[in-house]
């Protein structure tokens, strides 16, 4: 059975329930509160149930600045991105440190409490070349950093009302979930696949790779926030279904989504991925060619080669890595550059952006590229999207 040990050796629990949640959801009617977006509550939610153990709230000064300095919390666990909650100056310069406030959504719902445990300025500059290696307007996730004030609140947090999802309800799963499953089924190891992509072949080929030797696949799409090109989670959730059921042994594989949103943080994005799988239950994860890049921020391997700088006991978790994947038409299978000898004339390679305007124009990719099941999805589903 898959044992392994959550990030930090313990599964954080950060969600109140029965009469202790009723007694506090009385007491934060009373509370100062502050406005969270919708993806402060995704990461509340996601420290609640425990996807970003070990922490148990929004970042305080000492774990952020080592966050940003040295990947590390200030303890020295490995960790790579700033968790943290931005407030207005003028809504902070009314709190105090040991107060506790409520977190309210744009709703209204009472997402949570903090016990506010320090108030700082964040040095967004800093943070932005370090986490994204550049501080470019252009860049999404540097765009969303900038975009929110730079006066942080950290402290602990107890959930009391987790955001429903609005489709799709059947594949989403908190940590211990997860870990009971993969245990039920008797997984001794189990690959996490970080994605915000519908799954094409090249996804399927090193996903199928590294099924070969471990006992299963733990197919986990990001469905946070993702900048307005990506295919919307809804329609990428449809096409996950129809890949699994035409094409992966069913008692192999286990689809659930990961409800956190995309930094575009490229190689820090990818130990923070693999961290988050670790805490799902994963004992490996995939890293292919430039994990969680966008644009030409990023080197195609710097993800893996930061991974390698960490040790197997700091991170927890296997990471596997694999080269830029493609079908070869002298080959007749799909390959990488490790394992195919032909020339890029013979691979069938396209861009994220040729693709979505295929599908955007209601063209099927070739099979080699994208399964026919799936491609049908995409072209329905963007014709709805964008109501052609
Ligand atoms: S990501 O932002 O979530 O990383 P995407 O969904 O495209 O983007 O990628 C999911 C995973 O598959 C990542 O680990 C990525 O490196 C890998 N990947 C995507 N396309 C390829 C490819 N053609 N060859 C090898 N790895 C790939």
């Amino acid at each position: 059975m898959s044992n392994i040990k959550p990030h930090g050796g313990v599964l954080i629990n950060r969600v109140a329930e029965g009469a202790e949640r009723e007694k506090l959801l009385g007491e934060a009617a009373g509370l100062q509160s502050i406005v969270i977006n919708t993806w402060t509550i995704s990461d509340l939610d996601l420290i609640g149930v425990g996807a970003f153990s070990p922490l148990t709230g929004f970042m305080n000064e000492a774990d952020y600045k080592s966050v940003v300095e040295r990947m590390r919390l200030a303890d020295g666990t490995v960790w790579s991105i700033p968790i943290t909650l931005a407030v207005e100056e003028k809504l902070a310069a009314g709190l105090s440190v040991g107060q506790r406030a409520a977190l309210v959504g744009e709703d209204g719902v009472t997402y949570g409490l903090i016990d506010i445990e320090s108030i700082y300025k964040a040095d967004q500059k800093l943070e932005a070349v370090n986490v994204f290696k550049t501080d470019d307007l252009e860049h999404p996730g540097v765009q969303k950093l900038f975009s929110r004030p730079s006066t942080y609140i950290g402290g602990a947090v107890t959930v009391l009302n987790r955001p429903k999802p609005d489709r799709f309800e059947e594949y989403y799963f908190v940590p211990a979930e997860t870990r009971r499953m993969f245990a039920e089924k008797g997984w001794r190891t189990v690959v996490g696949f970080q994605t915000r992509n519908p799954v094409h072949r090249a996804h399927e080929y090193i996903q199928k790779s590294a099924m070969e030797i471990v006992d299963a696949l733990f197919l986990n799409p990001l469905v946070g926030e993702t900048k307005s090109d990506d295919v919307p989670a809804a329609v990428r959730m449809k096409s996950y279904v129809a890949l699994l059921e035409n094409y992966y042994p069913a008692d192999r594989v286990f689809l659930g989504v990961f409800p956190a949103a995309m930094r575009y943080a490229g190689p820090r994005e990818a130990i923070f991925h693999a961290i988050v799988r670790k805490n799902y239950g994963c004992t490996h994860f995939i890293v292919g060619r430039d994990h969680a890049g966008v644009g030409d921020y990023y080197g195609t391997y710097e993800a893996q080669d930061l991974l390698r700088t960490f040790t197997q006991e700091e991170l927890g978790i296997t990471p596997l890595f694999f080269e830029h994947s493609f079908f070869c038409k002298k080959c007749g299978n799909m390959a990488s550059s490790k394992t195919c000898p032909h020339g890029k004339e013979d691979h069938v390679a396209l861009s994220g952006t040729k693709v979505r305007a295929m599908l955007r124009d209601g063209i099927c990719p070739p099979p080699e590229f994208s399964r026919p099941e799936v491609a049908k999805i995409l072209i329905e589903g963007m014709a709805e999207h964008y109501q052609l």
